[in-house]
């Protein structure tokens, strides 16, 4: 076989290979790093979503109650990021999440997350204090799933 031919065939069989390249869904039920439950909607035309998010723990000593949050993706990505924001409904706190959906090897999906959470303070003199910051990584909990992960990701 000429150089060329081969040249082409290898060209195809990796074409082929980025197209079968698995889709990252973001709807659906997922389950994070902290036990963290939230549920998300399918996409509408714009990418926009929305869903619920149950909180394994808080900052405050507020009952945990589950909240709405909204976002959108990037859409014709086979792997998309994507941001959504929670307006906490049992405390004054406002969570922002930003990450990317991925598959990985063996099928299975993840999300990993980078979150701010804005605390409300009294005054600007105490701004310095009101951010945390950390990541969470999700995983897709599939129907009579009762897996529950405990921070070895
Ligand atoms: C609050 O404590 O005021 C509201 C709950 C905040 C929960 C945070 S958001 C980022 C991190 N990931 C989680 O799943 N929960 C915590």
């Amino acid at each position: 076989m000429g150089s060329v031919a081969l040249c082409l065939l290898l060209a195809l069989g990796l074409g082929a290979l980025a197209a079968s390249r698995e889709k990252c869904v973001l709807s659906g039920a997922w389950r994070n790093d902290l036990g963290s439950n939230m549920t998300i909607s399918a996409m509408d035309a714009t990418g926009g979503f929305s869903g619920l998010y149950l909180t394994a723990v808080s900052a405050t000593n507020a009952t945990i109650l589950e909240s709405s949050l909204k976002g959108f993706q990037h859409m014709g990505q086979a792997q998309p990021t994507f941001g959504f924001t929670v307006t906490w409904n049992f405390s004054d706190s406002t969570t922002v999440f930003v990450g990317q959906c991925f598959v990985l090897p063996g099928g299975e999906e993840v999300l990993k997350i980078m979150w701010l959470l804005r605390e409300l303070v009294d005054s600007p003199s105490n701004d310095w204090k009101a951010t945390r910051v950390g990541t969470n990584t999700f995983i897709r909990q599939r129907v009579g799933d009762s897996t529950r992960h405990d921070g070895a990701w």
